[in-house]
């Protein structure tokens, strides 16, 4: 179901009309769908009903503090990669045998943190942090659970970028690494192994690396005789951001998944940051100048890079559609910039459009995850607002940074 779509002419989220959001608050801005966001949850955790795994919302996806109460109450978990993620995730009430700490370069005030908090698993990814871990465990006078993280060389065929599961990538152990410290951790006295975990990457819609990924798994417990207490899986599931796109079939990764837990005590966790976040948001902006060159017209937005980074960084593909529809269509060369001095500051090209001028406003669409939590104050602009839609109301839940707050240091 989708909750952000056209109604006769006019870009809706849930019953509140975008362009009426434009009357309260300054663009740009992102607007939620609190309804998208809970019914992806929803269709996740039923597409795996049948082995009912532990959910980690990824929260470097997203990292709103409301979204997170919300992804709270109906019961998800967090997999975070940072002290700010972890106090957080726990601000928002998520217990904490709930989180998972992932990360390739985790500090030793971060795994200190990490251990006096009691999350469920501290996925390390070297002979190094089990080292480290232990030897903080120790001093702490605690057994820490943890998982190690296998880098299984496989590619999830996505975008370079957000590639994570070849043997070039920086994360994981590969397999024989993966099954030495498996043996070694027999030895360390502070840190007991539950768990597994492997992420290959982002926006992956095929579940053909997926499942290859598991037969790795398998090798893995073959070969080490270890029934894991957890099997983490990670995130990486993709969505659709444009037409041609398509989007992970949940259900055959389920079946997939569900064939490979079989006759295993094993509690699986996944970590979806896209998938519960991606299509819930878009980004509200005003055109403030369209500019005619010899071979295009730019259509300059009030939103840059550093609201919406992904555009510039991965070439990533958000459209972009007017809050109110015109009847009729331009044609042309058009590209969507933001005000940024980058080149790469640019979001789309289109050849046509609906009919718009200045002072029109447009959305940028499925930003939900990946957008706010990689905002900056590039070029000294301001953290821009969030708003959250609910059925016909609506509430601010980010203000949009002073000017002030942001000249001051
Ligand atoms: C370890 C880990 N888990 C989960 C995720 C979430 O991935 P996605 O948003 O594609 O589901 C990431 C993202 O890069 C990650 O690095």
């Amino acid at each position: 179901m989708n909750y952000i779509k056209f109604s006769k002419n006019n870009l809706s989220v849930e019953k509140m009309s975008a362009l009426s959001l434009t009357k309260k608050y300054k663009t740009p801005f992102y607007c939620y769908s609190l309804a998208q966001l809970k019914s992806n949850f929803y269709n996740f955790s039923n597409a795996f009903k049948q082995i009912k795994p532990l959910i980690c919302f990824s929260v470097k996806s997203n990292s709103n503090f409301h979204l997170l109460k919300e992804l709270k109450k109906i019961g998800s978990g967090a997999d975070v990669v940072s002290a700010g993620e972890l106090l957080k995730a726990i601000k928002a009430g998520i217990q904490t045998k709930k989180i998972v700490f992932s990360g390739v370069g985790k500090t030793n005030e971060e795994i200190k943190l990490a251990i006096a908090k009691k999350v469920l698993l501290i996925n390390m990814e070297s002979e190094s942090e089990a080292n480290l871990i232990n030897k903080i465990s120790k001093k702490m006078s605690r057994i820490t659970s943890v998982g190690i993280r296998l880098n299984p060389n496989i590619i999830g065929k996505t975008n370079k970028k957000i590639s994570t599961g070849g043997k070039d990538d920086k994360f994981g152990l590969n397999k024989n690494d993966c099954i030495n410290l498996c043996k070694k951790i027999n030895k360390m006295t502070n840190i007991k192994l539950e768990g597994l975990s492997v992420h290959i990457g982002s926006q992956i819609t095929n579940t053909k690396p997926f499942k290859n990924v598991l037969s790795v798994i398998d090798g893995i417990i073959k070969k080490t005789k270890i029934n894991f207490k957890f099997i983490d899986l990670g995130g990486g599931m993709g969505i659709s951001y444009s037409k041609k796109d398509k989007k992970l079939n949940l259900n055959q990764y389920a079946k997939i998944v569900n064939k490979f837990i079989k006759n295993k005590k094993t509690k699986i966790i996944f970590e979806p940051g896209r998938f519960i976040a991606g299509n819930t948001s878009i980004l509200v902006s005003k055109i403030i100048y369209i500019k005619k060159s010899d071979k295009k017209t730019f259509i300059i937005l009030d939103a840059g890079m550093n609201d919406l980074l992904r555009p510039a960084l991965y070439n990533a593909h958000h459209n972009i559609v007017p809050l109110v529809k015109n009847n009729k269509i331009m044609k042309g060369n058009f590209e969507f910039v933001g005000p940024i001095c980058e080149s790469s500051d640019k979001f789309l090209v289109q050849k046509t459009f609906s009919k718009i001028r200045e002072g029109d406003y447009v959305g940028i669409t499925d930003v939900g995850a990946y957008g706010m939590s990689l905002a900056s104050n590039y070029n000294t602009r301001p953290i821009i607002a969030e708003v959250l839609v609910h059925g016909s109301g609506h509430k601010l839940i980010r203000k949009r940074q002073s000017l002030e707050s942001l000249i001051n240091n």
